[in-house]
Order: structure tokens, then C-alpha cells, then sequence
């Protein structure tokens, strides 16, 4: 393993470690990357020892500062793009109501048994005598070969000793590909009440990266089966299911938000985009309705979904920012574009879409397309045709009248001025007029054009421009 430490800092690390006559291991993430030949910049380093003293002796060589946490035993420095951890081995035990631990010094296998998986248990030695050598007393080498999520201890101990941990193997499971042991899903599955003790922000953590991996609905699934989705999220298993009238039934809206979010992740790495796709039908089960004659409805479900949305931020504590404003906007018009495509293509209707989707409209039409989850192939090729459509007309619409960011041509200040009109319900009459005008195509978005219909409009409305 040696040729995996060649970085300086390692050569910095071992001395520091034989000046001390302390044995110093690189251990965790680190170490799994290097096997999965995945860059890191984070180390974490474990001293047999005081991991403090280590770490200030090492910042003196390197004429680093060192940031000292005492209440938890650790400290950090960055050289250049790296950041290193140290702590001080330790062998853990964890009060049931929290998730700070009582500590006590320990051997390097003692701190490797109180890791949360085998594969972040790997060890590489830092002292002389065995520089690079790989410890492995938990066969985390032969977890990573054979893509396994298992815990050095039983699953019940290491999830009880910190619930989090319950996140993270679904994290890594989603972001590596790999299966959690069948042991440790049943921990999950019955320790899950536990994460309630775990703080919403680091919860929302690891959601965000099952969200950003390549296929999140693997995460997805692995949270709804064990059962934490019911905890974390319960608007999203409540999209669950297929209920069945006179011989009718719906789709499941749980399974096809997934493959949204699959559909979407294949063309963005936005994460807000992504958590569009996931909250796009979020108020179908509140909103379902089985009308005689016609089967299953869900009318008003973007508004209302859009109007669950800060909630649901403010839940899982996500930025009440312009990030959730994006969000709400998108669930808001999501069924835009697809009943367009179903329709005829007027030009009205588009330039429509453009107006209000202003910017978010390439988002919009992505989310559109992420959404035909139909499995007919008919119904398919027309979407993505009709669709091709819509997109082809968006793009000569926008040319033609620059609406993306739209400004009215004539402003309520110009309206007041030309009549001798105080701010009032008359000036915004016209301004909505002309607004009309333009979006229906009768006249084109300039000045010249909106001036003379304000004209024609308020002279039907028996104002006269001053000065006439
Ligand atoms: N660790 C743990 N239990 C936790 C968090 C972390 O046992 N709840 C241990 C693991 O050995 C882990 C190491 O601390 O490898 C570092 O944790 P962290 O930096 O959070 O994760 P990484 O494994 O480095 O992975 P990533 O950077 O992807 O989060």
C-alpha cells in the first residue's frame, strides 16, 4: 500500500509519529477512496495517543494553524488543498438519548470496531516500521470488492451508538452502488425510531446526497423499506400506493416521482431541480378525487403542491431562499408544457408558458420531459415530438419577442403621465391590457406598437392623453 501514500504530507505525518514515538494511522473515507481510486482531499488521521499533541507538533513542521476541538479530543489543519483531522484512538459508548459519546482512550482495533462500516475501518500505518501497511480486521477490503455495506460490530450496536449511521449506509449504498448487509437492514428496520434523536439539518445532509447521486431512487427505496422515509419525509410515502374503484386504478405516484427523479438525474446535477422532480406531485394523495365517469383526478395538485412547499423546506430545514422559490415554481406549472403538448401549439399558448416561466423555463421543459413515464411507446413518441414542438416554437417565440425576462414596454409611470391619471385601478386596467395584447400576438412587444393599442384602448375607457 505504500505507493498509495506518496503524497509529502505523509512522509511529514510519519516522522511526526516516529518523533513522538506514537503509532499514527490514516484511517476512514481517506483510505476507502484511495481502494476505490476516488479523489479525496480529506484525511483523518488516528493516533494511539494524544491526537491533540500530534496535531500541534505536526503544525509546527508544516507551519500550519491548528484548529483544537478539546471537548471532543480532535483537531484540524489544511496544507494547501488538504484538510487533516486527528483524534486520539478510542474505544466509544453512547448514551441511548443522544448521540455524544463517553469517551475513553483505545487501541487502533478498539477505534476501528467503533467505526460505522467495514469499509471506512481501513487502516494504513504511518510509523516507519510498517509504512503503508493496510490494517483490516473487519474484512473491509472483501466488503468493497464484493460492494457490501457491513458493520464492524453487530448492526444493532453500531446503529444504536449513533442513528445517523442508518443514513449514512443508505448515503453510501446509493453514492457507491453497493447493498447493505441483510443484517443490517433489519438493525435499520428496527432501531429506525432512533433517528429522532439525530438533528434534522444532518438528516437533510445525507438526503441531499442520496438526491445528488447518480440513481437516487436506490436510496429512495432502501429508506422507504426500512421505514425511515415514514419518519423523515412522510408527505413523500404518502405517494405511495394504488387504490382501486370499480375496477379503475391510478398509478403509483411514489414509484413514478422516482423514476422522475432517476429521468431528471440523467440530464442534471442541480441538486433544486432534483428536489423539483421529487415534490412535482406531492399533493396528489391530498387532492385525489374518483369521479363517476371519469375515473381518477387530481385537479389542482401543482397549486396546492406548490403551496407545500415552504413547508416541507422548513420541515427539513432547506433554505427558505430563492432555491425554494425555484422549486415552488416549478411544481406550480409543471403540467404547463405536457398539456400544451397535448394540444394545439398556438403561439399565444407559448408565449404564455414563456411569460411566466421566465427563466425557469429550460428547467421547466426538463422537468416536463423527466415526467412522460408512460411505458407506451405511441404515447411516448408523441410527447417527445409534440414536445420537440413546443421547444422549437419557445425558441422562435423568444426571438421574435424577447419574453424570457419581460418588461412591459410601457410602464404604469408612462400611463400616468400621457393621461394625467393618478396611481390607481384605471392604470393597472391598461397595463393588463397591453400585457393581453402583446401575449396574445395583436401586437408586437415594442414601444411603438404597445403605445398606440394604449391609445386605442383608453380612448374605449374615455381617457384622453393630456394636451388633446
Ligand atoms: N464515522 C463513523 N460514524 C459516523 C461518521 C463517521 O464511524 N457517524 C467514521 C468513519 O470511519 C468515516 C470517518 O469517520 O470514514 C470520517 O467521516 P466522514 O468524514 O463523515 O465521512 P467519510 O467516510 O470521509 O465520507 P464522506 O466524505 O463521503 O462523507
Amino acid at each position: 500500500m505504500q505507493q498509495h501514500l506518496q503524497h509529502p504530507i505523509f512522509g511529514i505525518l510519519a516522522n511526526v509519529a516516529d518523533q513522538q514515538q506514537t503509532k499514527a494511522f490514516v484511517i476512514g473515507g481517506f483510505v476507502r477512496d484511495l481502494f476505490l481510486s476516488r479523489p479525496s482531499k480529506d484525511i483523518d488521521i488516528v493516533v494511539v495517543g494524544n491526537g491533540i499533541s500530534f496535531a500541534e507538533k505536526t503544525g509546527e513542521k508544516l507551519g500550519a494553524k491548528v484548529a483544537v476541538f478539546k471537548n471532543f479530543g480532535t483537531a484540524m489543519l489544511r496544507y494547501n488543498e488538504l484538510e487533516i483531522e486527528f483524534v486520539g484512538a478510542r474505544k466509544e459508548s453512547y448514551r441511548s438519548n443522544s448521540r455524544k459519546p463517553i469517551v475513553e482512550n483505545g487501541t487502533l482495533e478498539d477505534d476501528q470496531l467503533r467505526r460505522d462500516f467495514t469499509i471506512n475501518a481501513l487502516a494504513l500505518s504511518l510509523n516507519q516500521e510498517n509504512f503503508g501497511q493496510l490494517i483490516d480486521p473487519f474484512n473491509g477490503i472483501s466488503d468493497l470488492e464484493h460492494k457490501i455495506i457491513r458493520t464492524p460490530l453487530a448492526p444493532d450496536l453500531t446503529f444504536s451508538d449513533d442513528p445517523l449511521r442508518m443514513m449514512r449506509a443508505i448515503r453510501f449504498a446509493t453514492q457507491l452502488g453497493f447493498k447493505i448487509a441483510e443484517d443490517a437492514i433489519n438493525a435499520i428496520k428496527s432501531q429506525k425510531n432512533r433517528i429522532s434523536i439525530v438533528s434534522k439539518e444532518r438528516i437533510t445532509d445525507e438526503l441531499n446526497k442520496i438526491i445528488l447521486a447518480k440513481t437516487p431512487s436506490v436510496g429512495f427505496n432502501y429508506l422507504f423499506d426500512t421505514g425511515l422515509l415514514h419518519l423523515i419525509f412522510p408527505q413523500m410515502t404518502a405517494l405511495y400506493g394504488v387504490e382501486i374503484v370499480k375496477g379503475k386504478g391510478h398509478k403509483d405516484n411514489f414509484y413514478h416521482t422516482l423514476q422522475v427523479l432517476d429521468n431528471i438525474s440523467l440530464h442534471t446535477d442541480d441538486l433544486w431541480l432534483r428536489w423539483a422532480a421529487i415534490l412535482h406531485d406531492i399533493a396528489k394523495p391530498a387532492t385525489k378525487r374518483f369521479e363517476e365517469g371519469h375515473g381518477w383526478t387530481f385537479h389542482g395538485h401543482e397549486d396546492r403542491g406548490a403551496r407545500m412547499v415552504p413547508q416541507i423546506f422548513a420541515q427539513l430545514k432547506l433554505p427558505l431562499n430563492e432555491k425554494m422559490k425555484f422549486v415552488q415554481k416549478l411544481v406550480q406549472l409543471h403540467l404547463r408544457p405536457i398539456v400544451l403538448a397535448q394540444e394545439k401549439v398556438t403561439d399565444s399558448a407559448v408565449r404564455r408558458l414563456l411569460f411566466e416561466a421566465g427563466e425557469e423555463i429550460d428547467s421547466l421543459m426538463m422537468l416536463c420531459n423527466a415526467d412522460v413515464t408512460t411505458k407506451n411507446e405511441y404515447k411516448i413518441k408523441k410527447y417527445r415530438n409534440n414536445f420537440e414542438l413546443v421547444k422549437q416554437k419557445l425558441k422562435d417565440v423568444e426571438e421574435r419577442d424577447q419574453l424570457r425576462n419581460w418588461q412591459p414596454p410601457i410602464t404604469g409611470n408612462d400611463i400616468m403621465l400621457t393621461f394625467g391619471l393618478a396611481a390607481g385601478k384605471e392604470v393597472g386596467i391598461l397595463k393588463n391590457a397591453i400585457r393581453e395584447a402583446i401575449l396574445e400576438g395583436e401586437i408586437k412587444n415594442n414601444y411603438e406598437e404597445a403605445f398606440n393599442y394604449m391609445l386605442e384602448k383608453a380612448k374605449d375607457l374615455g381617457f384622453t392623453p393630456i394636451g388633446n
